[in-house]
């Protein structure tokens, strides 16, 4: 299919003018997108899609006329104010959720189509970093993490346990791997989170404020960490935040107002 629709872009990159550099150089123009796929790696299509929600008996529209298309190996930010519907894309890709109209597809499978177990198996190869995906109080950060394993059943057993000291210390957290969430602040807890999403490999990682809880330095090496695995893993995330550092690991940044996309931005 052929679609042409006109998409305003601004693309920020670091020029040579006369010779000189000059950083950071905000460029907006209009572009003409044909609809055209080839060649392109798309792991997440969202297309036209609306998400409403019935609210004492009002109509709230979380998401109106929404496109996206996300390629393998980009790290995408979702930027916007509270309310604006970053969540409610988070939940509609990675399948905990429903459009009320559009599609979305990730992978190649249009979600709508899948069975409860496909999409069960496909939720299993995301790594999900989310505030509500609460870690079991009773298990260690070791034991946390090992669960992530035992329910994708990907890995072979004998290389769980290094498998879990490396994303334990991948997070910074080698000295607490023995302690219980209740032992560990809200920022640790969070990366537990974060090292649980990271054991199993994910190709895509669907991340809801995750840097939300953290000082600033930590933050900083959680997405350096997410940045690295795009750089030379190939792995794409998808991330709502409003830590405006975020900005700088992105290579694609979209402003979110009213449940639709604002701006789109693309570092170069
Ligand atoms: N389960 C729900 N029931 C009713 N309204 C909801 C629900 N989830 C989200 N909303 C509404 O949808 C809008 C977008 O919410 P959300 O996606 O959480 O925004 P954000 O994550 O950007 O803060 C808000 O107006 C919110 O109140
Ligand atoms: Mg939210």
């Amino acid at each position: 299919m052929l679609s042409v629709r006109l998409l305003p872009m601004v693309i920020v990159a670091d020029y040579r003018f006369d010779g000189k550099l000059v950083r950071n150089v905000k460029l907006t123009c209009m572009i003409a997108d044909y609809g055209l796929r080839i060649m392109r790696d798309i792991v997440i299509d969202v297309a036209g899609v609306e998400r409403t929600f019935t609210l004492n008996g009002r109509e709230v529209k979380a998401l109106q006329n929404l496109d996206m298309q996300i390629e393998r190996g980009s790290m995408v930010v979702l930027m916007g104010p509270s309310g604006s519907g970053k969540t409610t894309l988070l939940n509609l890709v990675g399948g905990l959720d429903q459009p009320t109209r559009g599609t979305v597809t990730v992978e190649g499978q249009r979600l709508d189509t899948l069975n409860g177990q496909a999409l069960a198996a496909l939720r299993r190869r995301i790594g999900f970093i989310f505030q509500s995906f609460a870690l079991m109080p009773t298990a260690s950060a070791y034991e946390n993490v090992e669960l992530a394993l035992r329910l994708s059943g990907e890995l072979p057993r004998k290389e769980w346990d290094g498998r879990i000291r490396r994303c334990i210390a991948a997070v910074g957290l080698t000295t607490w791997i023995d302690h219980r969430p209740y032992e560990l602040s809200g920022g640790q807890q969070q990366r537990v989170a974060i090292a649980r999403a990271l054991a199993i490999r994910p190709r895509l990682i669907l991340a809801d404020e995750p840097t939300g809880d953290l000082d600033s330095k930590t933050g900083e090496q959680i997405l350096g960490l997410l940045r690295s695995l795009v750089r030379h893993e190939a792995v794409t995330i998808l991330m709502a935040t409003h830590d405006p550092a975020a900005a700088d690991f992105a290579t694609d940044l979209y402003h979110l107002r009213d449940g639709t996309i604002a701006e789109r931005v693309m570092q170069g």
